[in-house]
């Protein structure tokens, strides 16, 4: 690849998953530059990363936001905002990550104006249509010139559906070089659970359970939303430990909307990457549906419980780090008295840290 190098991000998770190669483009001095789509936008889901993570502001911010609309309106209005910034800065490949709307804009403002596309996280698969995830995984995994895999596994997935092999590298996933990077700082900066989670609250490490739960499907609908506060509400009873659930904004407002509450459950607001990952590290189980989470949990060897049906990360399960338990509340108590029980022994499949080097070599040739 010969020109700069656009780095196009737009949500939390693609802040911190794109924090390992924007560092290492940093380092090696590079012609890059960032593209914020602005589709995530509160202090506490954007700005607070950058700060935290040190992360040079982004070249441009389209401010897209939510929108009133819906995922075309949201997709459509960036694919207008970044095909009008590549066509004036004419970088030589594009990156993104993940599985956001953004990420399918990206891949197709680029693929369209004949700019090398780098898909970080290529060939994850849930195999299930409803999710809009999966639909734009699939799209810009299909319209990528570099699929970076993270595993093995995700690799076979490409090549089984016809993606040619020159095309994919395995490179180990940017989050295993995120957690490796922060855990010790967030392990000794200070901040103590009562700091992040409030007073009154004596949480003690390995004494309580850590919640998160935005997914469209599972939020936005009334029946599956009650079903995880339910489950939450049992294992918190069952175990006498106290839950603390960071509250994407998403699932705040279903929350007022549905006006849903659970005993025993703490909802917090979204926390800053620091403290989010302290609180994962000594918890004493996670229960999410958060692809992020997953992974982080599997990592830092705390056993985790997944309220979904599916997950493209069944590595996280392979290993014995992850249930799928779906929204049933009999079944996230059984799924939390499993992996209660469950030793922390296992490997994480996600590499090795360095991912983001790879990523950065294999981009720029
Ligand atoms: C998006 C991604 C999802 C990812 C998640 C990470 C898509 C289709 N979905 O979902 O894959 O797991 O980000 O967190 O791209 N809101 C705010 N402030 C913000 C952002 C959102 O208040 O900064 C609220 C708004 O009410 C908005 C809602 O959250 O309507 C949903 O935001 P949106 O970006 O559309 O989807 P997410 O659920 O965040
Ligand atoms: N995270 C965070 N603060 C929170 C909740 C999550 O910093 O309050 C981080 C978490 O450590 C992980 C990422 O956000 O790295 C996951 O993002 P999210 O669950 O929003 O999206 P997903 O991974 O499901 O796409």
């Amino acid at each position: 690849m010969t020109g700069k190098i656009c780095i196009i991000i737009g949500t939390r998770p693609e802040i911190i998953k794109m924090s390992p190669v924007v560092r290492v483009c940093e380092q090696r001095g590079l012609d890059w530059f960032m593209i914020h789509t602005g589709q995530h936008y509160s202090y506490n889901m954007d700005r607070a990363f950058f700060e935290q993570l040190k992360l040079p502001d982004a070249r441009y911010n389209l401010d897209v936001g939510s929108g009133s609309g819906g995922h075309g309106e949201q997709t459509g209005r960036m694919l207008a905002g970044i095909e009008e910034v590549l066509i004036k800065e004419e970088p030589g490949a594009v990156l993104v990550e993940g599985d956001t709307n953004t990420v399918l804009a990206g891949a197709l403002a680029a693929s369209k104006l004949g700019i090398k596309v780098g898909h970080v996280e290529a060939g994850l698969r849930s195999y299930d249509r409803r999710m809009p995830e999966e639909i734009n995984r699939v799209v810009a995994d299909h319209i990528s010139d570099y699929l970076f895999a993270p595993t093995v596994r995700s690799r076979d997935i490409l090549l089984g559906e016809g993606v040619s092999d020159e095309k994919v590298f395995v490179t180990g996933n940017t989050v295993v070089d995120a957690v490796y990077q922060n855990r010790g700082i967030a392990n000794d900066g200070g901040e103590t659970l009562e700091s992040i989670c409030g007073a009154g609250l004596d949480l003690e490490p390995n004494r309580y359970l850590l919640a998160t739960a935005h997914r469209q499907e599972n939020v936005d609908d009334a029946v599956r939303f009650a079903g995880i506060l339910k489950g939450l509400e049992l294992i918190s009873d069952e175990f006498s430990l106290p839950v603390i659930y960071p509250t994407h904004p998403r699932s705040r407002k279903m929350m007022e909307e549905f006006s849903l509450d659970a005993v025993g459950v703490t909802f917090i607001e979204p926390l800053d990457y620091l403290s989010f990952l302290k609180l994962e590290a000594d918890a004493r189980l996670v229960l999410t549906d958060s692809g992020g989470v997953q992974e982080e949990t599997c990592i830092l060897n705390v056993p985790c419980v997944t309220l979904r049906d599916n997950t493209e990360r069944p590595e996280t399960a392979m290993v014995g780090a992850n249930v799928l338990v779906g929204v049933d509340p009999g079944k996230i108590l059984e799924g939390a008295r499993v992996m209660l029980d469950r030793a922390r022994d296992w490997e994480n499949p996600f590499g090795d840290g360095r991912a983001g080097e790879r990523i950065v070599s294999i981009t720029i040739g």
